[in-house]
């Protein structure tokens, strides 16, 4: 008689547990066992518990290559999911592999898991591993279907509601149950003060504090405009020289026709804003024209204007910015981009893969969150609908952007260099977000080079091919001038890449989301509507043009309790690079991961540090705020 050992780990999440049977098959390069069923004296497979359990077989099975577990119905009671996490098998010959689940069970699954060493498809030399994989592909492949949503915009997963989603990659029930609570709290608290579904104006900016009281935290510009605003004795051609002057040009938003609002079409203006780096090293703003053609109803505003007048042209400014802001830096970029690289490797690596493994924590609730706001955010009735451009603008303003996305502007070093960034002083982000690119690079590097010893295996294997060529096609829509990789050839390109993925939906994706309740919920600071068209001439308006142009009351608190949502924080956060499942069996990846989570603590230790010398610390990038995938 020879014995299996194994230790099977059931989830530490609610409702993990279950009280059905398990029954486990193993099987091996000389045979398999019988149907064994996993049955200790007591109550087996609770939460956040391992159980251990002995197989005997006759003779040994050999090399253990799957290990196939069944959940059979106890009784006849309903469905009891199971969150099975891991088994680790110890063999006769004392060897301890690794085989990690890490997803729901429902009953009549059949879950056939790989373990050990991760393995590029070429390494798999075992004929029923051959196949397994085949399989496997064949299956996810029909699971993860792409699907085409909106013309012009990358492909999403097929799914049209988050519960028909499969339950690997569903949000566990805790959490679904703990956003409903925030919706519900948020929309109540604002329900009690009588706001939400308010058509009245306000009648003062001072109202508007009112909200959130429970929760603190080419253009023809000369140098005789902005002269008053720069250093005495300056001018606009010296600043130039000594690189202080940034141009904001908003000609994206260019000719897209807005919504209609009580009948009438609202207006959008592609806006050009100049900043100075004054000698106090802030970044102000000195001059704004709100068109792109110059003309006498186009006049360039000052900081020097009538106070209103001043304040109506940053406004509209900020409204181009912030509906750029959520359709294409924050949904679009992250978002979306994001779900075709998860999409692409849910159908392109078996789970044995080594990208598999790292990529996968990474890509963790994006496709749930995203099918859902597709219908609560995005949707014919989502709040994204109350901006000034509408849906059907926000989706021009988002087939415009992909149609001009470049590889190298989701790079954060070649972004800030095309750009100009680099000399602008105290600019967190750039500062943050370069040492984080730095850290993620190493330790992509790190990771891919182990398992991509030269350029040639690379290039030979098939499922990371299939997984670049899928993004390329589905999310860039086979788009060549954007020098997005459509097939890799070197190790390099691979390790780029894959910095790039796991920097958008970590770092970049905390940076634009993270801050909107702090943005946003002050309403005048950023709106996505407003309800009267831009100044024309100067010197005509007065707080009332103010508070007319504003949203309403009804629009603006709706839109403070979204930024609310969306800025909170659960207790089923992943921060970025905490790995809680164990996925990698070998020993390598697993060295790789605690240096990655040093150089993530120190660099968190830096910026808190720095914070504490700020007037307003800047928190969004410091990696203990940061998610290790999206999910909101
Ligand atoms: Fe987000």
């Amino acid at each position: 008689m020879t014995e299996y050992k194994l230790e099977v780990t059931t989830g530490n999440k609610q409702y993990a547990g279950t009280w059905d049977h398990i029954f486990v098959t193993l099987f091996g390069t000389e045979g398999q066992s019988e149907r064994t069923v996993l049955d200790n004296f007591g109550i087996d497979f609770t939460t956040g518990t391992t159980g251990n359990y002995t197989i005997s077989t006759n003779l040994s099975l050999g090399k253990l290559l799957l290990v196939k577990v069944e959940k059979d119905p106890f009784l006849f009671l309903p469905e009891d999911e199971w969150y099975f996490s891991k088994i680790v098998a110890t063999t006769p010959e004392g060897e301890a592999i690794l085989f990690p689940c890490y997803r729901w069970i429902s009953r009549g699954e059949l879950v056939e898991l790989r373990g050990g060493r991760a393995l590029k498809v070429f390494e798999d030399d075992h004929p029923m591993l051959i196949d397994h994989r085949k399989e496997e592909l064949i299956l996810k492949k029909s699971l993860y279907q792409w699907k085409s949503w909106a013309e012009g915009l990358p492909h999403v997963n097929q799914y049209n509601k988050p519960p028909e989603l499969p339950a690997e990659i569903r949000i566990s029930k805790s959490k679904i149950t703990e956003a409903d609570n925030i919706k519900l709290q948020t929309g109540i608290e604002l329900k009690l003060k009588g706001l939400l579904g308010s058509a009245e104006q306000w009648e003062s900016i001072e109202d508007m504090k009112k909200i959130f009281w429970w929760k603190k935290t080419n253009m023809s510009v000369t140098e005789e405009m902005v002269k008053p605003f720069l250093e005495e004795g300056s001018s606009l051609q010296e600043e130039l020289k000594k690189g202080n002057i940034f141009l904001y040009d908003q000609k994206k938003m260019d000719g897209i026709p807005p919504r209609s609002y009580n009948g009438e079409p609202l207006h959008v203006t592609a806006g050009l804003c100049l900043f100075y780096v004054n000698p106090g090293n802030k970044l102000m703003p000195i001059a704004i024209q709100l068109h792109q053609q110059p003309s006498e109803q186009n006049p360039i505003f000052l900081p020097s204007d009538l106070e209103t007048d001043w304040l109506l042209a940053k406004m509209f400014i900020r409204n181009a910015d912030a509906m750029d802001h959520q359709a294409v830096q924050h949904l679009m970029n992250t978002h979306f981009l994001a779900e075709a690289y998860t999409v692409a490797a849910l159908r392109s690596f078996s789970v044995i893969h080594p990208l598999y493994k790292l990529l996968f924590p990474h890509f963790r609730y994006t496709l749930h969150i995203n099918t859902e706001s597709r219908i609560t955010i995005i949707g014919p009735n989502g709040t994204i609908n109350k901006s000034s451009l509408g849906i059907d603008g926000l989706m021009e303003l988002m087939r415009r952007a992909l149609s001009e996305m470049t590889y190298s502007s989701l790079c954060l070093p070649e972004n800030i260099t095309a750009r100009g960034l680099e000399s602008i002083p105290n600019f967190y982000y750039r500062d943050d977000g370069l040492k984080l690119w730095n850290i993620i690079n190493s330790f992509v590097k790190a990771v891919v080079e182990y398992y991509y010893p030269s350029d040639s295996v690379v290039r030979k294997d098939t499922e990371l091919q299939e997984w670049i060529s899928e993004i390329f096609t589905h999310g860039l829509l086979g788009n060549k001038a954007s020098g997005f990789p459509a097939s890799f050839d070197t190790v390099e390109e691979v390790i780029k890449f894959i910095t790039m993925v796991i920097f958008t939906v970590t770092a970049q994706h905390a940076a634009v989301n993270n801050g909107q309740f702090d943005y946003y919920s002050w309403v005048p600071n950023g709106t996505l509507l407003l309800r009267k068209p831009p100044p024309t001439t100067k010197g005509q308006s007065s707080m009332k043009t103010i508070l007319e142009t504003l949203p309403d009351v009804g629009d603006t608190v709706s839109v403070a309790a979204l930024v609310c949502i969306l800025s909170e924080k659960y207790t089923d956060v992943v921060p970025m690079g905490t790995y809680p499942e164990e996925r990698f069996h070998e020993l390598a990846p697993k060295q790789m991961i605690k240096e990655f989570q040093a150089q993530l603590s120190d660099l968190s230790e830096a910026i808190s540090t720095r914070n504490l010398q700020l007037e307003i610390p800047y928190l969004y990038l410091n990696p203990t705020e940061i998610e290790n995938s999206i999910t909101i």
